[in-house]
């Protein structure tokens, strides 16, 4: 028994990186998972067949499920486009029925100090980081309403919380996820569907590993837990928003090993 048993989900992103371990994590815990990719295409059919084989491997040892029932799919989106991102959530929700998760978790950095920022660098982070965020929770709140239940999920960061020196735009993208969460909290309330975010600080992901060594080894140095963070770190507090946290909206987790409180 899985603490999500007969739930859907959808991850945004998740190919590779956070959103990898968050679907792996969800459909671990009995959940049908959408993996979401725009253009880890082979990554993202990866994530599929480890949690199909894994869910076949579970099925067989306690004998009797059907193992041939798909537990996960992947879906193309580029979530910052309206278009793509509203029949992401459509799509899922005709597949399988119902739409119980949205994990928003897809993003990127175009880090440059303001002086050198161009309006590209700005925009894109902007579509990408916030405005996607609001087209597949406006999709996804349709079916989460009529059912009288949803969680939503939103992957902020640290760097929407505090200043971070060339992410004008990405903590404006981030700080700006915090903002419309607890807005778009206080009017799905009603209808049972929560909506929250966590704020990751630094975790072992590519997006990472584009920052030079000596600044990660600076950033590492003001951790008071003395480490990055793993994105099975970042799972760990989605599965509870996701499957323990009834009563619990507007309300942000920040997993970033103390480095800002
Ligand atoms: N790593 C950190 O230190 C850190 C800290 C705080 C917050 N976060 C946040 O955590 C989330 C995941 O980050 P990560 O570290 O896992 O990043 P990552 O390894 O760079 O992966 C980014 C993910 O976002 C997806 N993505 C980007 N643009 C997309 C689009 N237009 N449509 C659909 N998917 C898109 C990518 O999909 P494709 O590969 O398919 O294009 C990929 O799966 C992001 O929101 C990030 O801001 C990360």
């Amino acid at each position: 028994m899985g603490k999500l048993d007969g739930r859907v989900a959808i991850v945004t992103g998740g190919g590779r990186g956070i959103g990898k371990s968050i679907a792996i994590a969800l459909a671990a815990e009995g959940a049908k998972v959408a993996v979401n990719y725009n253009t880890s295409s082979a990554r993202a059919e990866q994530v599929v067949s480890e949690i199909n084989a894994a869910w076949r491997d579970r099925t067989h040892n306690v004998g009797g499920a059907d193992t041939a029932e798909e537990r996960a799919v992947a879906v193309k989106a580029d979530v910052s486009k309206p278009d793509e991102a509203r029949q992401l959530i459509r799509s899922v929700h005709e597949r399988w029925g119902r739409l119980d998760v949205l994990v928003n978790n897809a993003g990127i950095t175009r880090d440059k100090s303001i002086r050198k920022m161009t309006d590209e660098d700005w925009l894109e982070v902007i579509q990408t980081n916030l405005n996607a965020v609001f087209f597949c929770t406006t999709a996804a709140m349709q079916p989460m309403i009529e059912q009288k239940y949803g969680r939503i999920i939103n992957i902020s960061s640290m760097n929407g919380q505090t200043s971070a020196f060339g992410q004008a735009n990405y903590g404006a993208s981030k700080g700006g996820i915090i903002a419309f969460s607890k807005t778009v909290a206080l009017e799905l309330a009603k209808f049972n569907v929560t909506v929250n975010v966590i704020a990751p600080g630094f975790t072992l992901t590519d997006m990472l590993a584009k920052v030079p060594e000596t600044v990660q080894d600076q950033i590492k140095s003001k951790i008071p837990l003395g480490r990055f963070g793993m994105p099975e770190e970042i799972a760990k507090a989605v599965i509870f928003l996701a499957a323990d946290a009834d009563y619990i909206t507007g309300a942000q987790i920040n997993v970033n090993g103390g480095a800002y409180m």
